[in-house]
C-alpha cells in the first residue's frame, strides 16, 4: 500500500487529481467509481477547473457512484445524483448515459442491485475506484459487520451515519434508513483505489485501518487485501498514524 501524506485538504485534493486526470488521459474509455461526501468535494473542483482549462475529455470516461440513499428522487438536494450533478457531471462534457449511479426509488430494490452489479461487470470491471472512509471505518454505505464478499445490496444506515450525514439534511428524521451501495467484493474488485482522507476528526479512524486487522468491524481493513491501493491523506487524519509514507 502506498500511503501519501499531503499538508492539508487543499493539497490532498490537488494530488488526488493530477492522478485522476493522468488516468483519464492514458485511459479515455476508464471506469471510475466514484463516492460523495466532503472528502472528494476539493477532487471535484480541481477536475473541473482542469477540464475548463485543459479540456480533459470525459465523453468516453464511464462512472459508476459507490452509492444512493433510497426513496429520494434523483432531482432531491439531498440525493447523490443530485450531488454529483452538482459537484460534477454538469460541468464535464460526460455523456448522461455513461454516469450511473444505484436508482434507490427502484420498485425492486434488490433487483436493482443486480442490475448494477451487472452493469458494471458488463463494462469489464472499474479500472479506478475513489473512496472516501467514514469514522466508523464504512466505505460506500458498507457499516461495520457488512460481510466481506458482499456485493451490491441494500443496506439499513447505522445511526451513527444518518448521524454524521444529517449535516446535510434539515433534520435527522429526514435522512433515509436505507440505501444501495457496493459491496466490500463489488470495491475489491477494482483494478486500483485512491483512498482519501481529511481532518483530526479521521485521525483515529486512519489509526485503526492501519493497525487492525482485517475485519468486518472495521470495513475499510479490507484494502489490505487490495494488491493496488494508494491512500492520500493529509497531516490531520495521519497525526496519530504512525505509518511510513512515502510516494
Ligand atoms: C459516500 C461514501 C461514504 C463516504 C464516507 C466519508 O459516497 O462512499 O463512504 O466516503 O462517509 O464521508 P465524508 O467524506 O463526508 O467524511
Amino acid at each position: 500500500m502506498e500511503i501519501v501524506e499531503t499538508k492539508d485538504y487543499e493539497e490532498m485534493s490537488i494530488l488526488a487529481a493530477e492522478k485522476v486526470i493522468d488516468r483519464v488521459l492514458k485511459q479515455p474509455q476508464i471506469t471510475l467509481a466514484l463516492p460523495t461526501g466532503h472528502t472528494p468535494v476539493g477532487l471535484y473542483k480541481r477536475l473541473v477547473e482542469d477540464h475548463r482549462k485543459n479540456e480533459t475529455p470525459y465523453q468516453d470516461v464511464i462512472t459508476f457512484n459507490l452509492d444512493e440513499y433510497t426513496d429520494l428522487s434523483p432531482d432531491h438536494p439531498n440525493s447523490y445524483h443530485y450531488y454529483m450533478n452538482h459537484h460534477f457531471f454538469q460541468h464535464i462534457d460526460i455523456q448522461e448515459k455513461h454516469a450511473h449511479l444505484p436508482d434507490g426509488t427502484a420498485r425492486n430494490l434488490d433487483l436493482e442491485c443486480e442490475r448494477y452489479e451487472e452493469l458494471i461487470l458488463k463494462h469489464g470491471g472499474v479500472d479506478l475506484q475513489i473512496l472516501g472512509i467514514g469514522q466508523n471505518g464504512h466505505i460506500g454505505f458498507n457499516e461495520p459487520g457488512t460481510p466481506l464478499n458482499s456485493r451490491t445490496h441494500v443496506v439499513k444506515l447505522s445511526e451513527s451515519t444518518r448521524k454524521a450525514n444529517s449535516r446535510y439534511f434539515h433534520s435527522l428524521q429526514d435522512v433515509p434508513y436505507h440505501a444501495i451501495t457496493m459491496g466490500l467484493a463489488t470495491i475489491m474488485n477494482s483494478k486500483k483505489i485512491l483512498l482519501l482522507a481529511s481532518g483530526a476528526h479521521k485521525s483515529a479512524t486512519m489509526f485503526r485501518f492501519f493497525h487492525e486487522a482485517v475485519t468486518p468491524d472495521f470495513p475499510a481493513t479490507i484494502l489490505k487485501h487490495h494488491p493496488n491501493v494508494t491512500v492520500i491523506a493529509d497531516r490531520p487524519a495521519l497525526k496519530e498514524a504512525n505509518v511510513t509514507r512515502g510516494m
